[in-house]
């Protein structure tokens, strides 16, 4: 049983597909969530059009800019990766000391499909994490086909594996209030790189049997 109140969650880029399904998951799952993006009335509209669907309270999920969904105890990047230093250059500052998961993958689509783009850092989180230096930074959610989240709000049945060096606990925590969803820590944030490019593996999986699956890792204790 938690003694503590559930830490409060930013979605920057809300809008989009994982930020919303994000959104409205961490919602039902009892989160207050603010969900946001770069124009004020996008968010809410949003955030209106998930509440009235699945029946949340305004008072667990509201849309507004990003600078205020930045302003919570854990924030997740959600927007594609040429989005990730203008989204975070004016707003970094806001960022410190709190706990950020990125879910963001630097994607190539070409003739022969989805391929992973090389990253100067490392990885799109590492690049988070060197724009926002005071952050606990970790990588999460690379695998979870967004329209798995809104599709309906049953179980996923999937793992989503973290890599970070920092505020593990409470990530850990946010992916397994997610129905159906098991948190695997993957090692640290340096791991982030083949997590990212993996999302093009699983991407081309999908698209070969015309299929929404996740990642699931087999043998693992029960506590994992
Ligand atoms: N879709 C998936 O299934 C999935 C699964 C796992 C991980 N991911 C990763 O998660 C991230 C979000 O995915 P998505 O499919 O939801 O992306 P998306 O729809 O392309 O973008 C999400 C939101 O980001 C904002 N945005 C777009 N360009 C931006 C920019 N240049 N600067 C700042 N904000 C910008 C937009 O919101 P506003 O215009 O409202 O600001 C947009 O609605 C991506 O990095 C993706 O690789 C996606």
């Amino acid at each position: 049983m938690r003694d503590a109140p559930l830490p409060t969650v930013g979605i920057l880029g809300g809008t989009g597909p994982l930020g919303r399904g994000l959104a409205l998951r961490l919602a039902l799952a009892g989160y207050e969530v603010v969900l946001g993006s770069r124009k004020t009335e996008r968010a809410v509209g949003v955030a209106d059009g998930l509440r009235d669907d699945h029946g949340v309270g305004v008072d667990v999920l509201w849309g507004a800019a990003n600078h205020e969904a930045a302003a919570r105890d854990v924030v997740i990047v959600a927007v594609p990766f040429d989005g990730v230093r203008p989204l975070l250059e004016p707003i970094g500052d806001l960022l410190a000391d709190t706990v950020v998961i990125s879910c963001v993958n630097r994607l190539g689509f070409d003739g022969d499909g989805p391929h992973p783009l090389p990253v100067e850092e490392g990885s799109a989180a590492e690049l988070i994490a060197r724009l926002v230096p005071r952050a606990q930074v970790a990588a999460a959610f690379h695998h979870v086909p967004a329209g798995r989240l809104t599709r309906d709000t049953g179980p996923l049945d999937m793992d989503v594996l973290i890599a970070g060096d920092d505020g593990l606990p409470h990530v850990r925590e946010l992916v397994e209030a997610i129905d159906g969803v098991r948190a695997v820590s993957a090692g640290p944030l340096r791991l982030s790189r083949p997590l990212e490019e993996l999302t093009a593996v699983v991407i081309a999986v999908n698209k070969h049997y015309k299929v929404t699956a996740g990642v699931r890792l087999t043998g693992l204790p029960d506590t994992a």
